[in-house]
């Protein structure tokens, strides 16, 4: 089997930083780059946990690449009372190594353009706003149709299930609706894993009784901080979607987002006038939960490098959004 090659774009929050950790330790991904965006929290804090968790991975080589501090419109509304004040529940590590480039969208654009990257087709799975997404679509309009970006991923939407972050809408598609709007509208295909199925992925403290330790030293802050709820891992549940399709049912549904500035803004909403995209309906919930507990959580293989001590990182914070789960 040759895995298939993905680009990461990540808000990284706690979900993100498991999905990482389960993406670059699934034999069918190959993981070369993760780029990042404003989202959870502000874009230098989501830069820094993608470098916390490749470190954490023992995955230095992968560079980690900025994109967007702003969604196409206004500004993003960080959510630090879900994921934690810089994004993460309890202190990691500072990150040792830096290895980041400078602007997402460039090398995005060049992975996509350049000859000899056009070569090997990727995937990009976008687990934040779409803005970095939506530039690039904008950048690519002269090259679609001859460029190396094959589909895109996309963690976001409620489509036929409540949102987490107003009655309507989900915390990415909301937090950057003109651009999902966008992306959805392009001619790039794209497949969305919307709330319908990550709500069904959920954990608890039980989930981690055989996790490596600062896996569970994580699960187990965020836990305590929400006390009574399980943790989602909505963003697992997208690397899924690419790493093991089997496990869910797709259909194809038109969707359009909504843009207006009233209480709908982010909705997805099926439109017989939107675009048709790949949606995931269907899950098996606990396969899964199985491939995230034994990728995300449990100890590494031998040899494979952790990290150990935890020292206290501080990291401000702008108002927050309330996410529900
Ligand atoms: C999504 O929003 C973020 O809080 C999570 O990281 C996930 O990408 C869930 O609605
Ligand atoms: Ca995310």
């Amino acid at each position: 089997m040759t895995p298939r090659s993905v680009i990461i774009d990540t808000d990284t929050g706690i979900d993100d930083f498991f999905a990482i950790v389960q993406a670059l330790r699934s034999p069918e991904l190959d993981v070369a780059t993760l780029t990042t965006v404003g989202g959870n929290v502000p874009l230098r804090y989501a830069t820094r946990n993608a470098l916390r968790a490749v470190e954490y991975a023992g995955r230095i080589e992968i560079s980690v690449i900025p994109g967007a501090a702003r969604p196409l419109r206004g500004r993003f509304h960080y959510a630090p009372y879900y994921h934690g004040p810089g994004g993460l529940p309890a202190p990691m590590p500072r990150p040792k190594v830096y290895r980041v480039l400078r602007d997402a969208v460039d090398f995005l654009h060049l992975r996509a353009t350049g000859i000899r990257a056009r070569k090997v087709p990727f995937t990009l799975i976008a687990l934040g706003p779409a803005t970095n997404v939506a530039r690039l679509f904008r950048r690519l309009g002269e090259t679609k149709g001859r460029n190396s970006l094959e589909r895109v991923v996309i963690m976001g939407g409620a489509v036929d299930v409540s949102g987490n972050v107003t009655p309507f809408a989900e915390f990415n598609t909301w937090n950057d609706p003109e651009a999902a709007a966008e992306v959805f509208a392009g001619d790039i295909p794209v497949t969305l894993v919307p709330l319908d199925v990550c709500n069904q992925v959920r954990v608890s403290r039980s989930d981690f009784a055989g996790a490596e330790p600062t896996a569970r030293r994580l699960g187990v802050a965020w836990l305590k901080r929400h006390p009574g709820r399980q943790l989602g891992l909505a963003d697992c549940v997208a690397i899924a979607a690419v790493a093991d399709p089997g496990a869910f049912r797709f259909e194809r549904i038109p969707l359009e987002v909504d843009t207006s500035l009233g209480p709908e803004r982010g909705r997805t909403n099926r439109s017989g006038s939107g675009n048709t995209i790949e949606v995931a309906v269907e899950i098996d919930a606990d396969r899964v939960l199985r491939a995230i507990r034994e990728r995300a959580f449990a100890p590494p293989p031998p040899g494979d490098p952790l990290q150990g001590s935890p020292s206290p990182g501080k990291a401000r914070s702008r108002p927050s959004a309330a996410i529900q789960s």
